[in-house]
Order: structure tokens, then C-alpha cells, then sequence
């Protein structure tokens, strides 16, 4: 079943953008998933379509208003988890991608300006999520993450089945290395035992690498990883990169 996506923005033809090329794009082509973009300012009812108005209590920038957003959710709203992306939400993870990409699809908001009402945000229920600690001018990039990442994981979309398995947060550890040919460049040599063939050898190595790496990079994953797997496996900076 085609896994479908609605984006509310006052931007529709930002869409689908970069999401049109390479693996999305096939997949966009091939219905694995489908993209409708919304225009809030058809949700409008008056004269001038506007969208949004000053802010309560006085200060800088304009507020989408929650009667025009609300309007245009209704016209999609079907149990799909509905999103407000905004920087004030809980940052995504990897495992909030796993989520959405499981569900029937997603319906996306896209706030402008200063932001949505937050009375909409509650009446609908929404999750507010963020894409990291910096504000960007619209939702519409922060959309086209999220999409690219839930569609990514969508079964028929990466060519190897497991490819999702072992990449970065997959299991709370950031990814080993990668090196290809050739083996010796500019006088740095790939690691010997990935030359060796040996699997079992490789795998030890590549699992020590992406523990030294998380720690050295993101004691928060770190932690997280340690206290699931009850032990605090060490990695030895002798056979990590
Ligand atoms: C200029 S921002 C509004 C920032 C808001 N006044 C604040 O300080 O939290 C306009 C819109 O961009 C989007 N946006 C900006 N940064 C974002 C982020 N890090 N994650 C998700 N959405 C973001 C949101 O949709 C937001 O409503």
C-alpha cells in the first residue's frame, strides 16, 4: 500500500523538490509512497486570503491563524500522525522515523514567520517536533527531512534489505568507518584486518570502531547504549580508528 505523505505550507511548490531525485524520486514514481502538498492559503475566506495576523500581547512577526490551519488539516486529517514541525518540539530521532515510516503516512505543518497558534497545535492534538537546535525561516526544509528519512526506510526503497540495519543510531551506536580503493592513499592505510577477510574478525573490529566513535562524539548515545546493554562494553583505542 502506497505510504502517503500531505504537507500543509503556504509553499506547495517547494514541494517535492529534492524528495523528486534519486531513491525518493524513484520511489515517488513507482507509488512505494505519494506526496500531496496543501496550500493553506485555499483554506482562506476572505477577500485578501489571508493566513495570519499580529501577535496577542504585542512583539515582532506575524502568527498563522489557528481557524485558517485548522481548516485546511480537516481536509486531510485520517489518523495519520499529524506534525508541527517547529523548533520549540522534541527533536527527531531516528527511532521517531522508524515510527512514522511503520504508519500509513504523515500529515505535515509547515509554520511561517513566527509560528502557528498554539490553539490549533492542542485542539488537533499535534506532536510538535524539531529537526535540531537552530531556526530555520519555514517548515518546508524541515518537512523535506523528515520525508527523506521516513522514505528511505519504506520496504522496496534501499537496495539491500538490511541497509537500514546497521547504520547510525540503528542501535544507539553511531556507524563504523567505511573505506574503499584503494587499500593505501596519500600514505593512510585502511585498517589491515578489513583487508584480511576475515568476517568475524571485521565485524569485532567494526562494532569496536562505532563504540569508540559514540563515545568520543556523543556521550548521550553513550549512555543510552551502556545502560541497555547493562555493561559498559570498552573500546580500545589500540584496535579502533
Ligand atoms: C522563524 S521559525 C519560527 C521560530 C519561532 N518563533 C521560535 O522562536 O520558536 C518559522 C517556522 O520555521 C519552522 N522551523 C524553523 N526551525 C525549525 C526547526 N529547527 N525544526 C522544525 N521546524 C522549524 C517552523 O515551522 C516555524 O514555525
Amino acid at each position: 500500500m502506497t505510504w502517503r505523505a500531505s504537507v500543509l505550507t503556504l509553499f506547495p511548490d517547494m514541494f517535492p523538490g529534492p524528495l523528486g531525485q534519486s531513491l525518493a524520486g524513484r520511489a515517488l514514481q513507482s507509488a512505494i509512497w505519494s506526496l500531496q502538498p496543501i496550500n493553506i492559503r485555499d483554506f482562506t475566506t476572505d477577500r485578501h486570503r489571508t493566513v495570519d495576523d499580529t501577535p496577542f500581547g504585542g512583539g515582532a512577526g506575524m502568527v498563522l491563524r489557528p481557524d485558517v490551519v485548522d481548516a485546511a488539516i480537516a481536509s486531510v486529517d485520517d489518523g495519520r500522525p499529524l506534525l508541527c514541525l517547529t523548533p520549540r518540539g522534541r527533536r527527531l530521532t531516528q527511532q521517531d522515523i522508524r515510527r512514522y515510516a511503520a504508519a500509513p503516512g504523515v500529515i505535515l505543518l509547515c509554520g511561517r514567520y513566527e509560528g502557528v497558534d498554539q490553539r490549533v497545535i492542542e485542539a488537533r492534538g499535534m506532536e510538535e517536533v524539531s529537526i535540531g537546535d537552530y531556526v530555520l525561516s519555514g517548515g518546508e526544509l524541515p518537512a523535506l527531512v523528515l520525508l527523506d528519512a521516513a522514505v528511505r526506510l519504506l520496504p522496496g526503497v534501499m537496495g539491500a534489505a538490511d541497509s537500514a540495519t546497521e547504520e547510525s543510531f540503528a542501535n544507539l551506536l553511531l556507524e563504523y568507518p567505511h573505506y574503499t580503493r584503494p587499500a593505501e592513499w596519500q600514505g593512510r592505510r585502511v585498517p589491515d584486518v578489513l583487508l584480511s577477510g576475515h568476517h568475524a574478525a571485521v565485524a569485532a573490529w567494526r562494532q569496536s570502531a562505532a563504540e569508540h566513535i559514540t563515545r568520543e562524539r556523543r556521550p548521550d548515545l553513550w549512555a543510552a547504549y551502556t545502560s541497555a546493554t547493562h555493561s559498559a562494553p570498552v573500546a580500545s583505542p589500540a584496535t579502533a580508528p
